[in-house]
């Protein structure tokens, strides 16, 4: 297959990348600084690809999709990973992050998307996949902007989903829990359930192999996810200022 894979250098997506390379795929990824992608595995893989740009940018994503393709233009898997958090999290908002984070995390996935569907629906195939997270099921304290966008990412891909499973094109939303990755080494809370990176990448797998439509993991967080979701309002309040989810410290 041929895989291009947004935010690729570090955490989920460089797992994920070595996942499918150990399997003989030809892999795309992309990141604004490529030296984090350590020069050994850049060595190692003869079929990645690396590519620096800023998924904001959608000229230069085109650009580096269409080198990627080649002639051949088979893309067959578009996974939008690429994505920042906010960091501690803040009882005031901070509105020029939350910017940030409407760029990168909403509109660098509309970016690779709409790269993506380009290659992907003239040969009725292809499967696009966006890294939303648990985070984006109920709107949590601390981190509005990444809750928000990345609910965003989960109804865009549900919708895209139902749009165009009649062209052949399979939509996947990944809600990651907690993973252990530069992203969550900022973090000034406590991460309940939290797995590696390589653990993480080896779960997306089998569900992008499954071709699931949502997939949310580690179980024992959407057990809670989903009780948090489903809970009156005013208890989900309520739950959130007790100690229980006081998550203000570490
Ligand atoms: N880790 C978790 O617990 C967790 C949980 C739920 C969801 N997620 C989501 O999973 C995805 C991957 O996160 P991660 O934890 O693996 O984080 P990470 O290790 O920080 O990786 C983020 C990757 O995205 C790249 N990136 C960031 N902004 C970019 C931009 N504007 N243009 C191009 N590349 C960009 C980074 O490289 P550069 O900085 O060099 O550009 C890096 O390769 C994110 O969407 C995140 O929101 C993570």
């Amino acid at each position: 297959m041929n895989i291009f894979i947004t935010g690729g250098t570090t955490g989920i997506g460089f797992e994920l990348a070595q996942a499918y390379l150990r399997e003989g795929h030809r892999v795309g990824i992309c990141a604004r600084d490529i030296s984090k992608c350590p020069i050994e595995v850049r060595n190692k893989y003869k079929l990645l690809k690396v590519y620096e740009l800023d998924v904001t940018d959608r000229e230069a994503l085109k650009k580096a999709v269409a080198d990627f393709v080649g002639a051949e233009k088979i893309l067959d898997m578009m996974i939008a990973n690429a994505g920042r958090s906010v960091g501690a999290k803040n009882k005031l908002p901070n509105f020029e992050v939350a910017r940030e984070i409407v760029d990168i995390n909403i509109v660098g996935v509309l970016n690779a998307f709409d790269v993506a569907v380009e290659y992907m629906l003239p040969k009725n195939h292809g499967h696009l996949v966006a890294t939303s997270s648990v985070a984006g099921l109920v709107g949590l304290p601390g981190v509005a902007a990444y809750s928000a966008s990345k609910a965003y990412v989960l109804n865009f891909c549900e919708s895209l989903g139902l749009d165009l499973a009649k062209y052949g094109i399979t939509v996947t939303a990944i809600l990651p829990g907690f993973v252990d990755t530069p992203l969550t080494k900022k973090n000034n809370h406590k991460m309940p359930f939290l797995m590696t990176a390589d653990k993480a990448a080896g779960l997306i797998k089998k569900a992008l192999d499954e071709k699931k439509s949502i997939y949310i993991f580690p179980w024992q967080m959407n057990l809670v996810m989903s009780v948090l979701r489903r809970i009156p309002r005013s208890w989900y309040r309520w739950l959130m200022k007790s100690k229980i989810f006081n998550y203000s410290e570490k």
